[in-house]
């Protein structure tokens, strides 16, 4: 053998031993949200929710060593599109995490087609999301699935007069469109239709229209961030003693913001998927857990939804026995049910969205702080919007 050849047999042995053995043992997963701009309490609870789940269960699974990139799109498509393309390229990330906004998720659905990446969609709830990708598995909510029950509600509670106010963008049309659909089915009557701007809204005048038609109830939409100060202005016109009562999606009465709210915020009804209040041995574990971990900030919806987003890519890698392709993942998501801090969960395999209880909640004070008290439950609730394409 000629020393040339054996140098470089011993330099191809070494680089087994050391370089791609050893990238090979770590799943790079990329979490992309906004960590500033308006939407900056979404990265803030997603990252935390992300990194408690890694914080109680390790951070290997099925021999596989998990590293966790944040990164923060501030809100921008074209920004969440680019970071998703560099870290499948340049940190060979084998799953996208996060997505604050709906158009930040549809701006990575082409990447995670195109590089067979699982595209998990932590926070973003249009509900025709997960079709712009056979890679996308959803762990947040959809709005057809929280709203939907809400208009059940007011059907049962004799409520017949209601304004729908959402913010006027994917989620919102969906709130309105199946909050509205299902109350006038029922016989309800939608008064009047109010539109309000995804960007710094003003909500002065458009409560100024609600106070104008007199509804016996204003439904609301406004994504996670908003709904301090919508709660705010809400009390300022004197609305929340006009007899006009307040129901919403739980994305207003948001556990993020709701301690601070006042006493406006009491006795509004929302529904929706997950509440630090709800009483099960796995939520009071999570919220002690998560309060420990983040200076006493008390998790919201999107903090368990990335919780449950690592949840569900550890059971994935479990089942594929540390098999990182995007293929195997994706159906090994496919149907896994768990226990999640909200309930029981699963992830449907036909829809890739996650079947879920919507609870009915209101707030209350307990031991002198406002929670969203859960006191009715729709079980396993699968997307409508999708279930009536079936
Ligand atoms: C979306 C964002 C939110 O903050 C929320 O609470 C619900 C939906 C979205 O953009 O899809």
């Amino acid at each position: 053998m000629t020393s040339n050849r054996r140098i470089s047999i011993l330099a191809a042995a070494a680089a087994l031993v050391a370089g791609p053995a050893l990238a090979d043992d770590v799943v790079t997963v990329g979490l992309i949200v906004p960590m500033t701009g308006q939407q900056a309490t979404t990265g803030k609870q997603e990252q935390a929710g992300a990194n408690l789940y890694i914080q109680l269960h390790g951070d290997t699974v099925a021999g596989k060593k998990i590293v966790l990139e944040v990164k923060d799109d501030a809100g921008a498509p074209d920004v969440t599109k680019r970071l998703a393309q560099d870290l499948i390229a340049n940190d060979n990330a084998k799953a996208l995490m996060g997505f604050g906004l709906t158009p930040l998720a549809l701006a990575v659905a082409p990447v995670a087609t195109e590089a067979k990446v699982p595209e998990i969609v932590t926070a973003a709830a249009t509900a025709m999301i997960t079709e712009k990708s056979p890679y996308i598995v959803r762990t947040s909510f959809t709005l057809p699935q929280a709203a939907a029950p809400m208009a059940q509600w007011c059907l049962k509670n004799n409520i017949h007069k209601v304004v729908t106010l959402v913010a006027d963008y994917g989620p919102g049309n969906d709130a309105e469109k199946w909050f509205g659909d299902v109350f006038e089915k029922g016989g309800g009557q939608i008064v009047e239709k109010i539109r309000t701007p995804l960007k710094a809204p003003d909500f002065a005048p458009f409560l100024q229209r609600v106070k104008d038609d007199a509804p016996e109830a204003l439904f609301v939409f406004l994504p996670s961030g908003q709904g301090a100060a919508f709660m705010k202005e809400f009390a300022e016109r004197g609305l929340d003693k006009s007899g006009v009562r307040l129901i919403a999606t739980g994305d207003v009465t948001d556990d993020d913001q709701l301690a601070d709210m006042g006493d406006a915020a009491l006795g509004v009804v929302t529904t929706h998927h997950y509440s630090a209040a709800h009483d099960s041995p796995e939520n009071k574990a999570f919220v002690a857990a998560f309060e420990k971990a983040n200076a006493g900030m008390r998790p919201n919806f999107m903090a368990v939804a990335a919780y449950d987003g690592m949840a569900l890519l550890y059971q994935a890698l479990d089942k594929t026995k540390g098999a990182t392709d995007g293929d195997a993942l994706i159906a090994a998501m496919k149907g896994m049910s768990w226990t999640s801090p909200r309930g029981p969960v699963s992830i449907d395999p036909d829809t890739r969205d996650i079947v879920q209880n919507i609870y009915v909640r209101k707030v209350e004070k307990v031991d002198g702080a406002l929670y969203n008290v859960e006191f009715d439950a729709i079980p396993a609730v699968k997307d409508p919007y999708k279930a009536a394409k079936q």
